[in-house]
């Protein structure tokens, strides 16, 4: 902390700084999201988040476009045209994705969120929203299957709004997806999430269960989001 001999003001140490612009910015955003505004919000805040991580140096948690350039490339490098999608919320990922999946499934918990997201579709025959429980709807939709898919993992699995993760809900959809006779592609946002503490394993856990009991894939982190491809397309990807 220092004080400024001329004005007399006092200048906190910068990470004090850092730290109430985060805290100012995330009291707005949950102001924000109680209100009808927020949907919009979403839809135009994706460019200045971009460069205000840019600009904050590229902390952990990366943002909605970061997301949205690996969910695009990996599905062009690995030629995967079916995208599933666990948590819909406000259906951003589902729309930015529309034109690059021939097949987009996405399964959200919460009626209200699923059901603002099918009208928002409505006129789109190859996007289905699903409202469920992932833990039920993956295996079923890997039932109808019959070519490898991109699933971005991304419903609050270490807790949401305030409600605790359910700690087996991750394991038993990668083991479920990963059992599949299909090689499927796995991309599990806010990998940081993934503490080793209370029951969530750590990002290592996971990739020691997965590269020990599914020899044939490989797991790396990068960006907050952890990523398990097939070991023999593992050359190259990003
Ligand atoms: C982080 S948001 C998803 C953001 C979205 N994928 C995107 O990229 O824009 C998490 C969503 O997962 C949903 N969710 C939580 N538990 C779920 C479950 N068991 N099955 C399906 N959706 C769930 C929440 O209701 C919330 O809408």
């Amino acid at each position: 902390m220092t004080f400024d001999l001329l004005d007399g003001s006092f200048h906190p140490p910068l990470f004090l700084e850092t730290l109430c612009r985060e805290e100012i910015l995330n009291a707005f955003r949950r102001l924000l999201q109680r209100t009808p505004f927020y949907g919009v919000y979403k839809a135009f805040g994706h460019y200045p988040d971009y460069w205000y991580w840019i600009l904050r140096g590229r902390p952990t948690r990366s943002p909605h476009l970061l997301k949205q350039k690996t969910v695009r490339e990996y599905g062009e490098k690995f030629k995967v045209n079916t995208l599933i999608e666990t948590g819909t919320y406000y259906g951003e990922m589902v729309a930015a994705m529309k034109r690059n999946f021939s097949q987009i499934y996405s399964v959200e918990s919460v009626p209200g969120l699923a059901e603002r997201a099918r009208k928002k579709f409505a006129a789109e025959a190859h996007i289905k929203i699903i409202c469920g429980d992932s833990r039920i709807v993956i295996p079923e939709l890997l039932d109808k299957l019959s070519r490898p898919a991109l699933f971005w993992l991304d419903a609050g699995y270490y807790g949401w709004i305030g409600k605790q993760g359910e700690s087996d809900r991750l394991s038993i959809e990668i083991k479920s997806i990963l059992s599949d006779p299909l090689e499927h592609i796995i991309l599990l946002d806010d990998a940081r999430g993934l503490t080793g503490r209370d029951g969530v394993p750590s990002a290592s856990d996971v990739k020691a269960y997965v590269e020990s009991t599914f020899a044939k894939r490989s797991v790396e982190v990068k960006y907050d989001i952890l990523r398990i491809i097939p070991r023999s397309l593992s050359d190259g990807a990003d």
